[in-house]
């Protein structure tokens, strides 16, 4: 069976967790739950940073001793991740003995090695980057990093001989041996390394900085907070011999780190999460650290973006900070998981705002997945004694029913003839885009899913036929609950907890099982379905209008507009329109005015819009052409189908309904504004 360790940065403790650092956690906790569906043995670290100068500080400010501010700050991490249902092997600290004793073996060995050696120095030094910078580097005399103040600094220190693993490191780049995805990351690396690689100072001395890991050759100094924190990644599973010392540190950890093979076995799996502004450490300090210590340099990365707020990275000097904590009280954890790990694409910025967060609960949760199971389950209730219905014999599923099963399986990557025609964007197997670290993908695609099935319960109609032909309904509904639970499944590694209860409502007492065991079929006929109440409440987000100013006189060339019902803009900026391509459009029997729309959004996936045009348009009229969606009004049950958006339309003076279409080539989704 193959390995999976998963790491994240470790924190620094100079102040609370906030929303950047939940995200790279959730989205490492997420890569190993998929890792564990596709049948790997995984272990998942991540720990808090404790040494140098910025936590000396923020100790210093509070008038606390370092190891009594580390102790206190290290446990609100702690704490934070089980609260987000993340799920770490191990939270490693710097400043636990066990990590410090490898630190001190690896720099006795470089120093033996002549891999270490000391020079005098001068240059410009940056207490909030912690490193020194040369006259070039400086932007308007100031650290190029954090924007803040330099000083001059002479003194003797130690130097790790960084510049002689230049070209390996670039030939491990090169060859894939060492992989960094997005691979825009990797080409700015190796554009770092065009440049001549200068040797690395890895020692402070104490009358400077006195809080961190002594030098093992001479205790006038302390180590370089990086060297010290990039070690954690072989503490944690027991390399340099810091297994004994874990086995005492971590109890019984079934040998997972503990054995004197466990580095062995979990280092060629290693995986490490972290955001773009650490990138140089970790690709370039860290893997020829490695090399200088005999190990191999690390085989896969993925290089986070940031998270936003106005576009500008949300830092604590510009107090806009988002706190993961309020977010996760006001919305609940999986709320919050689902909206950082599918609003993001990995590798990429992103914009936070609250209001985006709303907004994902109610289409992607709330819309498509909660009223998924709540209509499914209320069938269950009413019509078949509240147990999965018994598949009757010689009834086949309808052709979109078939389309979802297939779907399902060719995400589980089976080798199906699907085909993407109904969607309108491309949908790949599950391990291919877990593989490539595309999380936003990943669960894009199996949302398709559930929306396949939302169109399954519209288009077979069971809350109908279980009136005329039962046994219609009971294949509808048989078929649409094992294929939530397929969904449930899939989607445990994002929000595990949700997952788990949904399994539950749909009669599946098992538990999650791998994406091999993941069969369609297995879910048992005649399974009690509990009944439970909505499991994703809509919210609202309320943006305070700003009172409009009114000015004191208006201009007197300003023309006089006398507007009916003026509204703020935030009000109009709450309308989510979008360009949509109409793939299908038939009448609605027994109404005079509704035609049945199936529409594309591209990438937010199909909708099917009730929109009461039919003495105005034929069907022919509106298929394969382009419309304006208003996507979040509250989806309204018409005729007993719902309606999930409405269709803009010019009225005229005599009562014609047109269509609004974009002039241009707009694709499906485009927002319109
Ligand atoms: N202690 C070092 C890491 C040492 S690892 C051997 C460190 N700590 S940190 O607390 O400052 O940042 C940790 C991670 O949080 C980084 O990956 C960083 O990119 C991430 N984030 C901090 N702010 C962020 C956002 N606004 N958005 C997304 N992630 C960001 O660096």
């Amino acid at each position: 069976m193959s390995r999976f360790y998963a790491t994240t940065p470790i924190y620094y403790v100079n102040g609370k967790p906030h929303v950047g650092h939940a995200y790279c956690t959730a989205v490492a906790d997420t890569s190993r739950r998929f890792e564990q569906l596709l049948g790997r043995q995984t272990y998942f670290v991540t720990g808090t940073d404790e040494h140098g100068q910025k936590v000396q500080e923020a100790a210093e400010r509070r008038g606390v001793e370092p190891q009594a501010h580390c102790d206190e700050l290290s446990q609100t991490f702690r704490d934070l991740w089980p609260t987000l249902n993340i799920a770490p092997d191990q939270f490693i600290r710097t400043t636990e003995p066990r990590h410090k004793a490898v630190v001190r073996r690896a720099l006795q060995k470089l120093w033996d090695d002549g891999l270490i050696e000391q020079r005098s120095f001068a240059g410009w030094y940056s207490t909030a980057a912690e490193r020194y910078w040369t006259e070039k580097d400086l932007i308007d005399g100031k650290c190029p990093d954090s924007g803040q103040e330099v000083t001059w600094l002479e003194e003797a220190n130690y130097f790790f001989l960084m510049s002689r693993f230049q070209q390996p490191l670039i030939d491990a780049i090169e060859s894939g041996k060492m992989k960094i995805l997005p691979a825009k990351r990797a080409n700015e690396v190796l554009g770092f390394l065009r440049e001549p690689l200068l040797d690395l100072c890895i020692s402070r001395p104490k009358s400077r900085l006195s809080w961190g890991i002594e030098l093992p050759f001479d205790d006038d100094y302390v180590t370089y907070v990086w060297f010290d924190a990039l070690m954690n990644y072989v503490t944690a599973i027991g390399g340099f011999g810091a297994h004994q010392d874990n086995q005492e540190a971590l109890g019984d950890t079934g040998d997972a780190v503990g054995s004197e093979k466990s580095f062995e076995q979990w280092w060629p799996h290693v995986c490490h999460f972290l955001g773009k502004d650490i990138l140089t450490t970790h690709a370039v300090y860290w893997p020829t650290m490695l090399m200088a210590l005999g190990l191999e340099p690390p085989r896969q990365y993925v290089v986070t973006g940031w998270w936003l707020v106005d576009n500008t990275k949300m830092s604590k000097s510009l107090g806009n900070v988002v706190d993961p904590l309020s977010l996760k009280d006001k919305y609940g954890p999986e709320v919050l998981r689902w909206f950082l790990l599918r609003e993001m694409a990995v590798g990429q910025d992103a914009n936070f705002s609250e209001a985006a967060l709303v907004k994902r609960n109610n289409t992607d949760l709330a819309n498509d997945l909660g009223n998924l199971v709540q209509r499914t389950t209320v069938l269950v209730h009413k019509h078949f004694d509240s147990k999965v219905p018994a598949l009757p014999a010689g009834r086949e599923p309808s052709a979109i029913l078939s389309s979802a099963i297939d779907l399902a399986n060719y995400l589980r990557g089976q080798e199906v003839a699907f085909e993407a025609t109904q969607t309108d964007h491309q949908v790949w197997p599950v391990a291919k885009t877990v593989q490539e670290l595309k999380l936003h993908v990943t669960l894009a695609d199996i949302m398709t899913l559930v929306q396949r099935l939302n169109r399954v319960l519209a288009s077979d109609a069971p809350f109908k036929t279980v009136k005329t032909d039962k046994d219609a309904a009971a294949v509808t509904v048989y078929h649409t609950l094992a294929g939530i639970r397929v969904a449930a499944n899939l989607l445990w590694p994002a929000i595990p907890q949700t997952s788990e209860k949904i399994l539950q409502r749909v009669g599946w007492t098992r538990g999650v099982v791998s994406i091999d065991e993941l069969n369609w079929h297995d879910l048992p006929t005649g399974a009690e379905v509990p009944r439970g109440s909505a499991m994703f409440p809509r919210h609202q987000f309320e943006v305070e209008a700003k009172a409009p100013k009114v000015k004191a006189k208006p201009k007197k060339s300003a023309p006089e507009v006398q507007i009916d019902n003026p509204i703020e803009y935030v009000q109009f900026a709450a309308l989510d329109l979008r360009v949509g391509d109409v793939i299908a459009a038939e009448p609605i029997k027994k109404s005079q005015k509704l035609l049945r729309l199936e529409v594309s959004l591209g990438a937010l996936g199909m909708r099917q819009i009730l929109a009461g045009v039919a003495q105005h348009l034929q069907p022919e009229q509106l298929v394969g052409t382009k419309i304006q969606v208003l996507t979040n009004l509250k989806p309204r049950k018409l005729m007993g189908l719902w309606s999930q958006g409405m269709m803009m339309l010019a009225e005229t003076e005599d009562g014609r309904l047109v269509p609004m279409r974009p002039d241009g080539d707009a694709p499906a989704g485009s927002k319109i504004a």
